[in-house]
């Protein structure tokens, strides 16, 4: 267990789908005067050095927000990231450092909003308290050591009954699947009014598959709209390609991710519509890239 460092995956297509979606329901969630809570059940380290050995030995920044970096003419979601992580590299004009989703959330909460960071890695959250620190954001923000399937449920609903709950694990453990759907049920039951957002790999294993389709059903028995968004840069095929010798990358990565919402902002999709193409374009690796929006 807990194998797994954000370091080395911060800035990759998954994290540019899951952060500009996350930036959408936040600009949407915000525009409300009324204080909004948002809990980070899987929280990182916060930040992230795309110029330090974890990301320079992954590499795979390379594959997705450099790709992005300086375009012009894009869709209006995908420029407020670009903004927002420009925000973060305002000393140079090189992208040095990566904002991951604590550091993005905090960026756009205003006096009146919570966050609440839930992170078990020893050294993540080493890391995560020694930048939130920094921000010297006081009560805001708390930094939590448990378990982020667990310790979440107690801020289920906030007293302001408007909350944003983000549920990106590791998936390191198969049994990881099952406990999202059991947060995002128990959630539902107790707040059905929430924004959900769970971000989930597409990879060839049944329960990443099932995921969606489970989600779903639990938005339908609440009565909750939902969307689910989808982006491949890549055949999922490539490990056996690497096999039969085929000219293909050596590190055969993540092939495609989703971002699963659940009463989402009803200007979402279309405002995914018009990005996801563009990220297909942009981002995509093979013949094989392309989105869906369900
Ligand atoms: C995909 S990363 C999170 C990235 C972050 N949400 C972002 O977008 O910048 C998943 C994190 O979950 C942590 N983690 C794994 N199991 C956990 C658990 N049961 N509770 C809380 N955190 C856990 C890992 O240490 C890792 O830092």
């Amino acid at each position: 267990m807990f194998s797994y460092r954000h370091a080395f995956h911060a800035g990759n297509h998954a994290d540019v789908l899951k952060h500009t979606v996350l930036i959408a329901l936040l600009k949407h969630l915000t525009l409300k005067e009324a204080p909004l809570t948002v809990i980070d059940t899987h929280a990182g380290a916060g930040l992230y050095r795309l110029d330090g050995d974890f990301a320079q030995t992954s590499a795979e920044a390379a594959d997705g927000i450099f790709k992005l970096w300086g375009k012009n003419e894009l869709a209006s979601v995908l420029k407020d990231y670009l903004e927002v992580v420009q925000s973060f590299n305002a000393q140079s004009k090189a992208l040095k450092v990566y904002p991951g989703s604590p550091f993005i959330t905090q960026h756009l909460l205003r006096e009146q909003d919570k966050l609440k960071l839930f992170e078990l890695h020893p050294s993540d959250i080493k890391a995560l308290s020694g930048n939130v620190e920094q921000l010297r954001a006081g009560r805001q923000i708390a930094v939590i050591r448990e378990d982020g399937f667990e310790g979440p449920r107690k801020f289920v609903p906030p007293p302001a009954r408007r909350a944003l709950l983000l549920c990106d694990p590791s998936y390191e453990i198969k049994s990881d699947y099952a406990k999202v759907q059991t947060l995002i049920a128990e959630s539902l039951k107790r707040f059905a009014t929430g924004t959900y957002a769970v971000w989930y790999p597409l990879i060839p294993r049944p329960e990443a598959h099932d995921l969606p389709k489970r989600l779903k059903t639990l938005a339908m028995r609440a009565g909750k709209p939902c969307l689910n968004l989808a982006l491949t840069v890549k055949n999922s095929k490539i490990i056996s390609a690497v096999q039969s010798g085929a000219d293909v990358a050596k590190r055969p990565g993540l092939p495609a991710s989703g971002m699963f919402i659940i009463n989402p902002p009803h200007t979402l999709k279309a405002s995914m519509l018009e990005a996801l193409p563009q990220m297909v374009d942009i981002l995509g690796q093979d013949k094989h890239a392309a989105f869906a929006v369900d």
